[in-house]
């Protein structure tokens, strides 16, 4: 048994797509699917959150890199650094990216980086999958590796959100039948400000997921932007 749910669950989840997928397919489904629509999307939210060529940026939880690999045709990163517990993931990933960005298996609360290393962090679809104080570690310990007034995004589902709530039922459909690949999580915004304010930082911005078009696409996640006190 694995220390951590998320290791046993993503471990086996992306075996099991692995062996029942061609490559490029398993690593698209692994993330979600629609590697390069909610890559490119979601990488317009991370220059949209201010993430411009020349800084150093941090994609925790990059799975098989469908956003740094969007990312990359949009800004010129000076360093990259992207972590996951699936080693098979981070192995594809590389493979899609630009030569420097770096790619570590990680599977422990914390971040494995020096204090004050990034200028941007971002997560998608990612704290969707952990329990809310594993959240709240990962959120401290983000702080810790984000310089000063350095930005965190992050998208997440909430209930209060309509469209979301039908991805609520599918999970508990799922769950009932004891068939859930992972878990799924939801938290409300009351709750991410809290969050913020003891981890030291301020939400700047919350953007509705299923309504907010980007090059006329949603992303269906809301997401959260963090600045760092
Ligand atoms: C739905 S996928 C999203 C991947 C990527 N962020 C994207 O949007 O394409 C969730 C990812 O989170 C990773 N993950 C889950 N728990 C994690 C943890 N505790 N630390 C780092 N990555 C984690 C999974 O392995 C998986 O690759």
């Amino acid at each position: 048994m694995a220390q951590f749910h998320f290791v046993e669950d993503y471990e086996r989840h992306v075996n099991e797509l692995v062996s029942q997928h061609p490559l490029d397919e398993a690593m698209s489904l692994a993330v979600g699917g629609g590697y390069e629509l909610i890559g490119d999307i979601a990488s317009q939210i991370v220059v949209y959150a201010g993430a411009k060529s020349g800084m150093d940026v941090f994609d925790f939880g990059c799975g098989s890199g469908r956003v740094a690999h969007a990312l990359a045709k949009k800004v010129d990163l000076k360093s990259f650094l992207g972590t996951d517990i699936v080693q098979p993931l981070l192995d594809y990933a590389k493979t899609k990216t630009p030569d420097h960005y770096r790619f570590v298996k990680h599977q422990a609360l914390s971040v494995p980086a020096p204090d004050e290393s990034f200028d941007i962090t971002y997560a998608f679809s990612v704290f969707t999958h952990l329990l809310q104080a594993e959240c709240y570690i990962y959120l401290q310990d983000i702080a810790r590796v984000l310089k000063p007034r350095g930005t965190f995004v992050f998208s997440f589902l909430e209930l209060s959100e309509g469209a979301h709530w039908g991805i609520f039922q599918n999970t508990v459909d799922t769950q009932r039948a004891l068939q859930a690949p992972h878990l799924n999580m939801f938290i409300e915004r009351s709750q991410i400000k809290i969050w913020a304010k003891h981890a030291g930082f301020k939400v700047t911005e919350i953007i509705d997921g299923p309504s907010k078009r980007w090059n006329g696409h949603a992303l269906g996640q809301t997401v959260a932007i963090l600045k760092k006190h």
